[in-house]
């Protein structure tokens, strides 16, 4: 499997969310990147049901939804009736993360884990296993077009070497400040999902962007 490109619909035009869902569609990209934050756990707020509903009808592919919120177990089941594929909820947001871990899987989703960027990779030596995704953050969530984290290389790294130790299968995705300069770099060091959301909207050719970062990505 060759390294995902996956567009976070944060930096999409939601007057036009449609024709993006489209563009993202007929793209390389693999998945759509879904940022939810609720003004607590990060401070910003960005969307909810309604958008999942636009997105459950218009996206022909793989829906990975990224709570930034506080107690996500709350939401868990809505999120699966909105047509989420893949729910990642944050380390620093889940008390009791394997039963958060178990409840998404429960409810017929594959279950991701997101690390702040002050966040050890080692946090998750006893849970890996059962996770079917792990996101490092590359910058401290909240907000698109922001600058990426050096240290980040070193973390993917790190969650590698973790996840061949323990024998698991987690995919490992980044996401934050992810462009053309770091893409390949990124997919040497492990990755194999790139969330990118201002490289991809901020240019006048989203649908060649996506797939000159897969390009990259994959060289
Ligand atoms: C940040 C979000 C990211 C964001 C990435 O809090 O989790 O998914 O949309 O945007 P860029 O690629 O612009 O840094
Ligand atoms: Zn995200």
């Amino acid at each position: 499997m060759g390294t995902i490109i996956a567009p976070s619909v944060l930096s999409a035009d939601f007057g036009n969310l449609q024709r993006d869902c489209e563009m993202i569609n007929n793209s390389e990209a693999g998945w759509f990147h879904v940022d939810v934050m609720d003004g607590v756990f990060v401070p910003n707020i960005s969307f909810g049901f309604p958008v999942m509903n636009v997105l459950k009808k218009h996206a022909k592919k793989t829906l990975d939804v990224h709570l930034m919120i506080v107690d996500p177990d709350r939401y868990i089941q809505r999120f699966a009736e909105h047509g989420a594929n893949i729910l990642t909820v944050h380390y620093e947001a889940c008390t009791h993360l394997h039963r958060s871990i178990a409840e998404i899987k429960k409810h017929g989703m594959k279950a991701g884990v997101a690390l702040n960027p002050h966040t050890p990779v080692s946090m998750l030596e006893d849970i890996i296993a059962d996770c079917d995704l792990a996101l490092v953050m590359s910058v401290n969530p909240g907000f698109g077009g922001q600058a990426f984290i050096q240290n980040t290389y070193r973390k993917v790294h790190a969650l590698k070497d973790l996840i061949l130790q323990k024998n698991a299968n987690t995919l490992i995705e980044v996401d934050g400040g992810v462009s053309e300069h770091n893409a390949s770099e990124l997919a040497r060091a492990g990755a194999d999902v790139l969330v990118a959301g201002n490289a991809v909207f901020a240019t006048s050719y989203p649908i060649d962007t996506i797939a000159a970062l897969h390009k990259t990505a994959n060289s």
